[in-house]
């Protein structure tokens, strides 16, 4: 997320060959996407195609999971050199560059804090096939662009069970890993480093959020927060942690590192409101990566970026312009 800079420039708008291929192959095998246009955003199981694995892909027989969106997908291309990884350098094309030689493997995350089973997990303990799903889900910036992406993960709460959160776990923490030398943009102070986010625990344990793992069938790109990050789709893009290395439950609402950042302009919810502007540029509207021409209309940004059924109730009785 640039804070300075609302108006980047919009990614490369040709799609190059491998890509457009492997979308007319992908529009080919999914005749009922293409077919179902632009009718309700959020289908049942039953009505979607399992249509977006890359065939060769690592996650090539991923199941669809529950609350995918029938949108146009953004192509691989633009998901994967379009990004926000700050620990990577602030520009959008620095993070696929940058972080090409990013050390992924082995991976292993460290649980603290109120829950009984704490201690260090590695990764592989949690991609066992039968636990992922393919989601399709939107990612909505705070800079108002969106983009739509078939991410592989597993649903947050399964993850956070198996560590026995205790009634003191009123919130969860999640840590980027911190490494300099790894992450040339940590030796730079754009951020107090390592990159930290938080859910309430309800938002953890919703069954929209996910750790995703993978994207378009195959394994998460280094750019896109390679090997495990955050995805709650109803909230701003910078939620959605990346690199994880730690998961810290807690009875305190953690910091952010954007609320530390500049609190009156990014707030621990976050949920995407196009009533609360933010306080530099409106959030009423938004650009979707890679369909919109530059000076083509941008589109009506939903509440909570139209997961509102699912997830509303979550905030009932809370003054939405106050807990942005
Ligand atoms: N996680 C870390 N560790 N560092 C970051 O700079 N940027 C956030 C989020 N997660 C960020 C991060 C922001 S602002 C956005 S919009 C999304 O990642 C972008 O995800 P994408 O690059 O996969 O589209």
């Amino acid at each position: 997320m640039l804070i300075k800079k609302p108006d980047d420039i919009v990614p490369s708008e040709i799609t190059d060959k491998k890509t457009y291929l492997n979308r007319r192959q992908f529009l080919q095998e999914a005749g009922l996407y293409a077919a179902a246009g632009a009718g309700s955003l959020l289908l049942p199981v039953s009505a979607q195609a399992a249509v977006t694995h890359n065939k060769n892909g690592l996650y090539k027989d991923i199941a669809t999971g529950p609350y995918a969106t029938n949108e146009k997908l953004t192509s691989y291309k633009d998901i994967t050199s379009y990004n926000n990884f700050y620990e990577f350098g602030t520009q959008k094309q620095a993070p696929k560059f940058m972080a090409e030689k990013f050390v992924t493997k082995p991976w292993s995350i460290t649980v603290e804090g109120e829950c009984d089973k704490s201690g260090v997990y590695n990764l592989e303990d949690f991609l066992k096939p039968a636990d992922l799903e393919e989601r399709i889900y939107r990612l909505r910036c705070v800079e108002a662009w969106s983009m739509v992406i078939p991410w592989i993960g597993f649903p947050l709460h399964t993850m956070l069970k198996k560590f026995q959160p205790n009634s003191k776990a009123k919130y969860v923490l999640f840590e980027t890993l911190h490494d300099p030398k790894q992450m040339p943009g940590q030796k730079r102070a754009v951020l107090d480093w390592p990159y930290v986010e938080g859910l309430r625990i309800d938002e953890a344990m919703h069954p929209l959020t996910i750790m995703a793992v993978g994207l378009y069938g195959e394994q998460l790109p280094n750019q896109n927060g390679a090997p495990l990050r955050l995805m709650a789709p109803w909230k701003y893009g910078f939620k959605n942690i990346k690199s994880i290395v730690k998961i810290h439950f807690t009875e305190k609402m953690p910091v952010s590192s954007w609320m530390k950042s500049a609190s009156s302009e990014y707030g621990f919810y976050a949920n995407v409101n196009p009533n609360v502007d933010h306080p530099r540029w409106s959030q009423a509207r938004e650009r979707r990566i890679g369909e919109d021409g530059f000076f083509s209309k941008k589109r009506k940004t939903l509440m909570f970026n139209g997961y509102g059924e699912q997830v509303a109730s979550l905030y009932n009785g809370m003054d939405l312009s106050k807990n942005f």
